[in-house]
């Protein structure tokens, strides 16, 4: 039987990427999976974002540690060792004009007839592509950022980076139907993360940042902050912070790998301290461009 078309457009037209999709590099247009990969009928798999400076992944070894933790928690075998992972991602960055990147990558447990238990000798689906990294506008940088607070009614194994993201899109959705970047979450009275960064607070000159347990994904880019902050003598205590010490914050920032650190300036219309970026936040950033300058030094 002939394929019929839906007549389907695509709202945006896809870049001129290249893909890897099981095995193979090929334009991202071109690169399909099956209906029955249970990535798209249960969202069964996991995924990581790798910033790319000059063409060098950034702590490449803590994503790919991330993924193996999130491939655990799921019961997937990982596909490839670091070494096998690393030679791709070089490969997929050098198929792309851009020194500066954001690798995505992702595994689902591959294509199986559809049934919640997990299918047996099934082999996983590996997808990669890659962008241009879009790091935040010189106006986020100087102004800071909007968010909007909302309840965290996600599940309870966000330690998890599973691609299924549909209550982070639906947070991330109310943030910019309200104006906002980003969504901060409260979860019982206690701050979590946001709908796709984590979240620091300053108070009194004390870096506070919560804990990496299940309710939220340890970003690589928060280790990062925590490690500057004791590298540099910055107070910083990681403990529970509740809502209250959040809304009467000095400085709240947000961290993810496409972000880096990002001043949150008003928080539901009111300005967060002074409303503008702090100064404990103005000495991090300089902190984190100075590790993301050396990584430049290292670009092959
Ligand atoms: N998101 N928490 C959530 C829910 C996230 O989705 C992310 C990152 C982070 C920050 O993690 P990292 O510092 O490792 O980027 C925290 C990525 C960038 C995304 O989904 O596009």
């Amino acid at each position: 039987m002939q394929a019929v078309s839906t007549g389907q457009t695509l709202a945006a037209p896809i870049p001129a990427q290249t893909a890897y999709l099981n095995g193979e590099f090929l334009p991202l247009d071109q690169a399909r999976v099956p209906v029955l990969d249970r990535g798209f009928i249960f969202g069964d798999g996991v995924y990581e974002v790798i910033p790319v400076y000059d063409r060098a992944p950034f702590r490449l070894e803590e994503h790919l540690r991330r993924l193996k933790r999130s491939l655990a928690a799921i019961a997937l075998t990982n596909p490839h060792d670091d070494a096998g992972w690393s030679a791709l991602i070089d490969t997929l960055i050098a198929h792309h004009p851009w020194p500066d990147q954001s690798v995505y990558l992702h595994v689902t447990r591959g294509v199986a007839p559809r049934n919640h238990a997990f299918p047996e000798g099934v082999k996983p689906t590996v997808f990669m592509m890659s962008g241009a990294l879009r790091l935040p506008s010189e106006a986020e940088r100087t102004m800071g950022v909007s968010a909007l607070s909302l309840p965290d009614f996600r599940w309870l194994r966000c330690d998890i980076k599973s691609i299924a993201l549909l209550g982070n899109c639906l947070l991330r959705q109310a943030a910019v139907e309200a104006g906002c970047k980003e969504a901060i979450l409260f979860r019982d009275g206690w701050l979590t993360e946001g709908a796709a960064s984590n979240i620091f607070v300053v108070s009194h000159g004390v870096l506070l940042a919560p804990p990496a347990d299940h309710l939220i994904l340890p970003g690589i880019t928060y280790e990062l902050t925590i490690e500057l902050a004791r590298t540099h003598g910055l107070p910083c205590e990681v403990r529970p912070v509740s809502e209250a010490e959040t809304r009467a914050a000095d400085e709240i920032w947000l961290s993810s790998s496409t972000n880096e650190v990002l001043a949150i300036t008003r928080l539901d219309g009111k300005p967060v301290g002074g409303g503008m970026p702090g100064p404990v936040w103005q000495q991090m950033a300089q902190w984190v461009a100075a590790s993301t300058r050396a990584q430049r030094g290292r670009g092959r």
